[in-house]
C-alpha cells in the first residue's frame, strides 16, 4: 500500500502574501471551489485576524467547501486563535494552524522571548486551538535555521499539548536538499512521540529549492506538503504544488507515496489563479508554463511523432491542457452556457448576474467565433475586477495609431459616477490610452510592469494584460482582458487603480 501525500496548498494565504497579489472574498472563493476539484486536502484560505475582508473571506471559504479541510492561520496568541476559531465555524472540516518563531536571530531581535517563553507559547496556543477544533497545525517558523536540540523540545511538547500535524517551515528558503531532508529525519527519530502527528514541509524558494527540499522530506517522512498554485508566495513564492505533485506522480518508481490530486484540473488551477492575481505564467514554467509540452527543435518533433516517449515523460493532457476545449459559440444558447459554467465550478449568485455573464459572452462570441473554457473563465474574472472597488469605470476609449503618425488616445470614463474625458498623445497607443486615464485619475503611480499574455491560440484570441503600479511602497497588479489588447490594457490600468484607491489595511502575519 502507498502511503498518502496530504497536500495543503496556501495560495489564498502565503500566495497572497506576493506583493500586490492580495484578492477579493469573491476571488478567493472562485479558487477555493477550483482547489476543491482540484482534490486538495488542505485549503489555507487565509489569516482572518489581518482585517475584517480577511475574515470574511475565511468565513466563506469554510461555508462553501466540503470536500476539503479549510484551514485558518493564526500566530501564537489569543486574539489570532479566536479569530480563525470563529471563522472557522461553519467548516465542514477546518484546522487552525498556528505559528511561533523558533530561530535564535528571531526569538531575539522579532520576538525578543526567550526560548523558554517560546516554547510555553507554543504549547498553550495548541491548546486553545484545540478547544477549537481537533485538527490543528503548530509550525515552528524560520525552522531552517534553527538549532535542532530546540526544535525537538518545542515540537515533543506541542505534539503532547494536541497538534496533530507539525509543520517545518524553512521560512527564508535557506537550506538544501541534503540538508533539510535530513532535519526531517533527524527531528523524526529523536522525537518521542513523533508518531503522534502527521509531518508536513512548507519551503520558501529564494534559492530556486522549494520543490527540490520538499521532495527531499518526502524521503524522509514528511507526509505533507506545502505549496501554492504556480509557486506564487512570499518574496520568490512556495513550493509548485503542480512540480511537487507531478514529480511525486511521474516518479512513483522512487517516492514512496502518492497525493489524491485530479491532475487535469492542474492548468485550469494555474489559469485561474494567474488571472486572478495577474502574475503571468512564465512561458518556460514546469507542467504550466505554455511551452512546457511544446518541441522546437526538429529532432525532437522528429523523436516525438515516432513515439512520444522520447521526449515527453507526462501527457499534457493528464496535467489539464486539453482542458482547452472547444466549448461555446455565437450560436449557443443560454442554457448551455450555463451548463458549462456549472461543469467549470463557477457558480453566479443571482440572476441579474447571470444575465450580465450572459450578455458579456454574447458579445465576446460575436468577436470571437470560437470560446474556450479559459476565455469563459476570464470572462468571469474580468467582469469581477471591474465591479471590484469600482471607484473609476472605463465607459468608451478610441486609440489612433498610423504609421507615421504619433498615437492618440481618447477615454471616457466614470469616477464615482461622474463622466470624464481625457486625450492624449503617446509613444505607441498603449502609452497614448494610459496617459489619457492618468490625467484624470492623476494617481502618480509608478508603472512596475506591462504584460500581455494570449489567452489562448489564433489571432482572435484575447489578449489577458497585467499591470503593476507601486505608490507609496503599495504595489498592485490589475488585469484586463479583451480581444482588443490595447481595451485590454486600460482595463488592467483602470483595475489597477481601483486596488490603489480601495487602500486595504490588512495586518501580515510575521510582522
Ligand atoms: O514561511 C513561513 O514560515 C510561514 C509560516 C506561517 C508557516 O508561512
Ligand atoms: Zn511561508
Amino acid at each position: 500500500m502507498t502511503d498518502s501525500l496530504i497536500i495543503f496548498d496556501t495560495t489564498l494565504r502565503d500566495g497572497e502574501q506576493s506583493p500586490g497579489a492580495s484578492m477579493t472574498r469573491e476571488e478567493k472563493i472562485r479558487i477555493a471551489r477550483q482547489l476543491e476539484m482540484l482534490r486538495v486536502d488542505v485549503i489555507e484560505a487565509g489569516f482572518p485576524a489581518a482585517s475584517n475582508g480577511d475574515f470574511e473571506a475565511v468565513r466563506a471559504v469554510a461555508g462553501i467547501i466540503k470536500d476539503s479541510i479549510v484551514c485558518g492561520l493564526a500566530r501564537a496568541n489569543e486574539k489570532d486563535i479566536i479569530r480563525a476559531g470563529d471563522a472557522l465555524r461553519g467548516a465542514n472540516a477546518g484546522r487552525i494552524h498556528t505559528f511561533l518563531a523558533t530561530s535564535p536571530i528571531h526569538m531575539e531581535k522579532k520576538l525578543r522571548m526567550s526560548p523558554d517563553q517560546v516554547l510555553e507559547q507554543a504549547v498553550k496556543a495548541v491548546k486553545l486551538a484545540r478547544s477549537y477544533r481537533d485538527d490543528v497545525e503548530f509550525s515552528p517558523e524560520d525552522a531552517g535555521r534553527s538549532e535542532v536540540d530546540f526544535l525537538c523540545r518545542v515540537l515533543e511538547a506541542v505534539i503532547a499539548a494536541g497538534a496533530t500535524t507539525v509543520n517545518i517551515p524553512d521560512t527564508v528558503g535557506y537550506t538544501v536538499p541534503e540538508q533539510f531532508g535530513g532535519l526531517i529525519r533527524t527531528l523524526r527519530e529523536r522525537i518521542p512521540n513523533s508518531d503522534k502527528a502527521v509531518w508536513s514541509v512548507h519551503c520558501h524558494n529564494d534559492l530556486g529549492l522549494a520543490v527540490a527540499n520538499s521532495l527531499a522530506a518526502v524521503m524522509h517522512g514528511a507526509r505533507q506538503v506545502e505549496c501554492t498554485i504556480n509557486g506564487l508566495g512570499e518574496r520568490a513564492g512556495n513550493a509548485s504544488l503542480e512540480e511537487v505533485v507531478m514529480a511525486v506522480r511521474t516518479r512513483q518508481d522512487f517516492f514512496p507515496c502518492d497525493t489524491r490530486i485530479d491532475a487535469t484540473q492542474i492548468v485550469p488551477a494555474s489559469k485561474l489563479v494567474s488571472g486572478i492575481t495577474g502574475f503571468p505564467v512564465q512561458p518556460n514554467k514546469a507542467i504550466v508554463g505554455a511551452n512546457a509540452f511544446a518541441h522546437e527543435s526538429g529532432i525532437h518533433q522528429d523523436g516525438v511523432i515516432k513515439s512520444r516517449e522520447t521526449y515527453e515523460i507526462m501527457r499534457a493532457e493528464d496535467v489539464g491542457w486539453s482542458a482547452n476545449k472547444l466549448v461555446l459559440g455565437k450560436l449557443s444558447g443560454r442554457n448551455a452556457f450555463k451548463k458549462r459554467l456549472a461543469e467549470l465550478n463557477i457558480q453566479i449568485d443571482s440572476e441579474e448576474a447571470m444575465n450580465a455573464a450572459f450578455a458579456r459572452f454574447k458579445t465576446l462570441a460575436d468577436r470571437k467565433s470560437e470560446i474556450f473554457d479559459e476565455d469563459l473563465q476570464m470572462l468571469i474574472t474580468d467582469e469581477a475586477a471591474a465591479h471590484d472597488n469600482e471607484h473609476y469605470r472605463l465607459l468608451s476609449m478610441m486609440v489612433h495609431s498610423e504609421t507615421g503618425e504619433t498615437p492618440t488616445a481618447r477615454v471616457v470614463m466614470a469616477e464615482e459616477g461622474d463622466e470624464k474625458r481625457a486625450e492624449s498623445p503617446g509613444s505607441g497607443p498603449v502609452d497614448a490610452i494610459f496617459k489619457a486615464i492618468e490625467s484624470i485619475a492623476g494617481s502618480g503611480a509608478e508603472l512596475q510592469l506591462f504584460s500581455v499574455n494570449s489567452i489562448t491560440s489564433g489571432t482572435d484570441a484575447q489578449g489577458e494584460v497585467t499591470v503593476r503600479l507601486q505608490k507609496e511602497g503599495r504595489i498592485v497588479n490589475g488585469a484586463g482582458a479583451d480581444v482588443d489588447i490595447v481595451v485590454a490594457s486600460a482595463k488592467a490600468y483602470i483595475n489597477a487603480l481601483n486596488k490603489l484607491h480601495a487602500k486595504l489595511e490588512r495586518a501580515h502575519p510575521q510582522v
